[in-house]
């Protein structure tokens, strides 16, 4: 089996390569938590690539059943079909296989070589979605009623489940993940993070930048924070713009506030909480 490393689009840490192997070792569902932006998603779609697998994604809504991962039973379809249906149709009618629509799971489990799977955002659903896929996770298999026939995955796929933390995962679904915490970057790997996405960025820029975006990050009572998504929207920004050094360095007797700040706050009470900071730290000098 091929190793995880990170890759040419994407920085992971030693410990984040160390969680996927290990999880990919156990053949265990790797659970990855982390603030919104720092590479969840993303991280399913790198390792996939670098495993050369094929990537099923399931994005989780609050009206996701886990039935659906499965299979759903097409009625509807089924009774309007034998109601139009000619002589030559009645057969198809009759055969229930026919309105068995294939949900992700029964994709990857029957897949003709091993895929990755992501269970994207698992806590936007219900609390018994993750409970109802307790049996399909460990034995990887379900049976399907209707048909009466046992759907066993011939390659365990390398399963991937994303959470943002808005509801707490069950006990029993815990212990069969293997779980991984992404730390929000430091400096260092934020770094590598940005050159990943515009290589040969000016090193004075990016650090000014840098600097303001941990000083936005670190503003105590701030509501939402800034992500590594919303830094590299804000640097294309300054980029695209051509933004002048100046208007970000604070200078020694005027701090001013950075241009397009709208990239990195995303409401008008964080907007205000830069803005009075600012304005005090301008008459502190
Ligand atoms: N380690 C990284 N290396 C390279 N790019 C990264 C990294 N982490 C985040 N990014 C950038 O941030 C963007 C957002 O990442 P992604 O969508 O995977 O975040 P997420 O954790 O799934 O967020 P959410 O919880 O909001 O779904 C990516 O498209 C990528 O551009
Ligand atoms: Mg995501």
């Amino acid at each position: 089996m091929i190793k995880f490393q990170g890759s040419d689009q994407y920085v992971a840490t030693p410990d984040l390569m160390l969680a996927v192997n290990a999880a990919v070792t156990l053949t265990r569902p790797l659970l990855i938590k982390g603030e919104p932006g720092t590479g969840k998603t993303m991280l399913a779609e790198e390792v996939a690539s670098a495993l050369k697998m094929p990537l099923l994604q399931w994005h989780i809504k609050s009206t996701t059943k886990a039935q659906q991962g499965l299979y759903e039973y097409d009625a509807v379809s089924r009774l309007r079909d034998s109601q139009l249906a000619g002589v030559e149709d009645s057969a198809r009618v009759r055969d229930i296989h026919n309105y068995i629509v294939k949900g992700v799971l029964w994709q990857a489990f029957t897949a003709d070589q091993p895929v990755a799977l992501l269970i994207d955002e698992i806590d936007k659903a219900d609390i018994e979605f993750p409970n109802d896929l307790l049996r399909e996770i460990d034995r990887m298999e379900f049976y399907v009623y209707e048909t009466r026939e046992l759907v066993r995955a011939r390659h365990r796929p390398v399963v991937f489940i994303t959470s943002n933390n808005e509801k707490e995962l069950p006990d029993a679904f815990l212990r069969r993940c293997f779980f991984h915490y992404i730390k929000f970057p430091e400096a260092d790997t934020m770094r590598a993070i940005v050159d990943v996405h515009f290589p040969g960025l000016k090193q004075e820029l990016l650090a000014a930048a840098l600097k303001t975006f941990y000083d936005i990050r670190n503003l105590p009572g701030l509501k939402k924070k800034p992500s590594t998504s919303e830094l590299l929207d804000w640097l294309k920004l300054l980029v695209a713009e051509d933004i002048p050094l100046a208007a970000l360095h604070s200078k020694d007797d005027q701090v001013a506030i950075p241009p397009l700040v709208g990239a990195l706050l995303k409401n008008e009470q964080d907007v205000t909480l830069f803005e009075k900071l600012v304005f005090m730290q301008r008459h502190h000098r």
